[in-house]
């Protein structure tokens, strides 16, 4: 299967992704994630993304399309795929069809989140993540056996700098202008499907298995 999870900032798109990696043997690619990941290491690529992503705004595309066509060729996404907060906007929509045909590969489905303003702005608040191993808990919702300790690996737990309430807004903000337009171009294409996002964290289970019967690929 190759899938992409849209949603605005906090739908669960991460967390959900980890049940679906698993399940089904998928690479999970988030854009978020392995920007984060420069920027820890403070290499060039990190050092000019990191100024976006305090303010929540896009990383320019450029920046962004170059990562994910060099990622989409590594041998773990032969099987398939999540692109986890990618594309974000219709110029990098329009390099993913572009990337995907040169590869003589198709998507299986959008998944399109969806979830009220309040709840996200909630959960945002309450995430931490593991500073080790990067899984996500909530204060409020999933919390950890142990305050600020990871279950999964014993690690220090962190908040996100853009998960400060004005940093949240903004980052809802540039969700509805810039990657809210990719709805109704996916779901032109027929590739749409939608995923009522403020329930249960495993009420994705139904429709990924249902995707996973029909996939041809
Ligand atoms: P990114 O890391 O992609 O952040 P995001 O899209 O804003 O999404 P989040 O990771 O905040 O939310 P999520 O939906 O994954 O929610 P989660 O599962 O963690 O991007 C960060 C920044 O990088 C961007 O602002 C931008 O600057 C840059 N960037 C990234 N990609 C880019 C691109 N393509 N182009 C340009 N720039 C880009 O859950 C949230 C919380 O809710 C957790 O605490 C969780 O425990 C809890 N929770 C989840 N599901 C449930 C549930 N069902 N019930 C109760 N609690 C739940």
């Amino acid at each position: 299967m190759r899938l992409i999870f849209l949603g605005p900032p906090g739908a669960g798109k991460g967390t959900q992704a980890v049940f679906v990696k698993e399940t089904y043997g998928l690479a999970h690619i988030s854009t978020g994630d392995i920007l984060r990941a420069q920027v820890k290491q403070e290499t060039e690529l990190g050092k000019a993304a990191k100024g976006y992503m305090d303010a929540g705004k896009l990383v320019p595309d450029d920046v962004i399309i170059g990562m994910i066509r060099e990622r989409l060729g590594e041998e773990d996404c032969a099987k398939g795929f999540i692109l986890d907060g990618f594309p974000r906007t219709v110029p990098q929509a329009v390099a993913l069809a572009e990337l995907l045909q040169s590869m003589g590969r198709n998507l299986t489905a959008v998944i399109c989140f969806d979830a009220a303003d309040d709840l996200l702005v909630e959960r945002l608040s309450g995430r931490r993540t593991c500073r080790n191993c990067g899984a996500i808990y909530n204060v409020s919702f999933h919390p950890p056996e142990k305050e600020n300790v990871c279950d999964a690996c014993g690690g220090p737990l962190m908040q996100r700098d853009d998960d400060r309430e004005e940093v949240i807004r903004n980052r809802l903000r540039v969700y509805k202008e810039q990657t809210a337009p990719l709805i109704e171009h996916y779901e032109h294409e027929g590739l749409l499907r939608r995923f009522d996002a403020g329930g249960a964290p495993d009420s994705l289970v139904a429709l990924v298995a249902e995707l996973a019967g029909k996939d041809d690929a």
